[in-house]
């Protein structure tokens, strides 16, 4: 039996220090890692599969789903998360062979509205609830296959970053990243290209030739 079909009850990481366990609508490959349940402190999702887990994929110590009641998050393959903050509201994708270092912040929704007055509100309620519970709008995230985000990187609602990319140290990313680009700074901007597989073998073909 693996970690996602297993009963609640069961559900338990026999490592964990966080005496938690993995909300039934979270599918974790069996080869995967998660280092503690504290990760799902905050998750909230109601949908079929809220959190998917691929194959190899592993999230460390520091890594929060943060997951609202409509968000589906899914971790592709040999994914590697390190103490990233997944604020999810609708979607958000990372690709297969993409690395999140410290402190990466991945936002479908900013949960909070620009208008003072409902800020207010929702402050009031949070006094309450202790949660940001209001609804905001938000839009989906895609972090491309092998993919590598530097640390304190913060990706917003909206944002599609091409296969292959790499994002400077502590960028802010609010626009598209085309694949096999290096991007920087807040706001990130592309910096470089890099070989994309299709460039390196049309290279390998002219070499033949
Ligand atoms: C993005 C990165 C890979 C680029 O490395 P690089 O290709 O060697 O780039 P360079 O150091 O030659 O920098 C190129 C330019 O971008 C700037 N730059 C590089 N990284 C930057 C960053 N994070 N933010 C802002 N500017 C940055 C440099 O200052 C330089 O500017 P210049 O041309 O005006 O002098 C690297 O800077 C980085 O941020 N790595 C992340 C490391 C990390 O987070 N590791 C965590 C462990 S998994």
């Amino acid at each position: 039996m693996n970690q996602a079909s297993a009963p609640a009850s069961s559900r338990r990481l026999p490592w964990d220090w966080f005496p938690g366990t993995i909300p039934d609508n979270v599918e974790v490959d069996p080869s995967a890692y998660l280092e503690t349940t504290f990760c799902f402190c905050l998750y909230r999702s109601a949908a079929p599969v809220g959190v998917r887990i691929g194959r190899g994929a592993s999230a460390y110590q520091g890594t929060m789903f943060d997951v609202g009641e409509r968000g589906v998050v899914s971790v592709g393959e040999f994914a590697l998360l390190h103490s990233a903050r997944i604020i999810c509201d609708q979607s958000i994708e990372i690709g297969d062979h993409t690395l999140i270092s410290w402190n990466v912040v991945l936002m479908d929704t900013y949960r909070a509205p620009r208008d003072r007055l409902a800020r207010r509100r929702l402050l009031q309620k949070a006094a309450e609830t202790h949660a940001l519970t209001e609804a905001s709008p938000a839009r989906p995230i895609r972090i491309g296959a092998n993919v590598w985000l530097g640390f304190d990187v913060c990706v917003m609602p909206g944002v599609t970053i091409g296969e292959g990319a790499v994002i400077g140290a502590r960028s802010a990313v609010f626009d598209d990243i085309p694949p096999y680009s290096v991007a920087v700074g807040n706001p990130a901007r592309v910096i470089r290209r890099l070989d994309s597989p299709a460039s390196l073998a049309a290279d390998e073909t002219r070499s033949e030739m």
